[in-house]
């Protein structure tokens, strides 16, 4: 047996981030897909992060968020969990893999918690997923639900659109919450409804394109830090233009390759 200590993790757990809500304290919630940005993030204090299937789109260079697979979606939120020691951690659930029944959907997230040490699971859904999500808290997997536009029924939705059905929107947060999500991520809502599912609700709303009464925001890293290429969506803010800086600097450096500047003595050897 190991006589090395187990190792502590500090990370935010899943009831410190609902009593966020009663405290009035905002949650921030920021995508990250690896090793490095995860450390990166988690460093400068966001609260939570979500290993979202976004991957699919931001790092795997696909048009939606339906190819990734959930191997892959393990393999990237491991690297994630390892750099992470105060964020709680995050991870979507790929399509389809919480479509194919309550046995099914807890086998694969079970498969997220115990193979990438992530402390929670997301799934895009309410009323129609409660069965799904009281079934996964039964097993003891804490479940973030994700209503509004839905990327990952983009064929059916016929696009990214905001979604406006009121009725549909407050029902589907409701049976979330009854279900026994512990937060639900609302993407591209209009403001008021956002708000008015903040009040209705007891467990944190996380905003996305839903204006700034919910408990919390999240956004795609890769948006916010201005490495998305193409198309951004007007709910984003570009905190930072680090594709500027990253072509800068690879620019510079293969002309000075060609102009043999680098390396300069103090890179070489004697
Ligand atoms: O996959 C993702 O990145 C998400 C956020 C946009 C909420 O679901």
């Amino acid at each position: 047996m190991s006589t090395q200590p187990a190792k502590r993790s500090a990370r935010l757990t899943v009831p410190q981030f609902v009593a966020r809500k009663a405290e009035g304290k905002k949650l921030s919630v920021l995508t990250a897909y690896d090793y490095p940005m995860a450390q990166l993030v988690d460093q400068a204090g966001v609260d939570a992060i979500l290993v979202g299937d976004t991957l699919s789109m931001v790092v795997q260079g696909h048009d939606s968020t339906i190819p990734v697979t959930l191997d892959e979606m393990i393999y990237h939120a491991e690297m994630v969990t390892r750099a992470v020691s105060t964020a709680l951690v995050i991870v979507d659930m790929p399509f389809p893999s919480n479509l194919l029944g309550v046995h099914e959907a807890i086998r694969n997230a079970g498969r997220i918690l115990k193979e990438t040490g992530a402390q929670a699971v997301k799934l895009e859904g309410g009323a129609d997923q409660a069965e799904v999500i009281s079934g996964l808290v039964n097993a003891g997997i804490p479940v973030m639900a994700h209503i509004g536009l839905r990327p990952q029924l983009v064929h059916q939705m016929g696009g990214y659109k905001v979604q406006r059905d009121h009725e549909r929107l407050l029902n589907d947060a409701q049976a979330a919450a009854d279900a026994g999500a512990f937060g639900i991520v609302l993407e591209c809502i209009p403001k008021e409804y956002a708000a008015e599912i903040t009040k209705l609700i007891p467990i944190p709303t996380i905003g996305i394109g839903a204006g700034n009464e919910c408990d919390g925001q999240v956004l795609v890293l890769n948006d916010m830090l201005g490495l998305t290429t193409g198309h951004v969506p007007k709910f984003v803010k570009q905190y930072a233009t680090i594709r500027d800086t990253i072509s800068d600097a690879v620019r510079q450096y293969c002309e000075e390759v060609q102009s043999g500047d680098f390396p300069g003595p103090e890179h070489s050897f004697r």
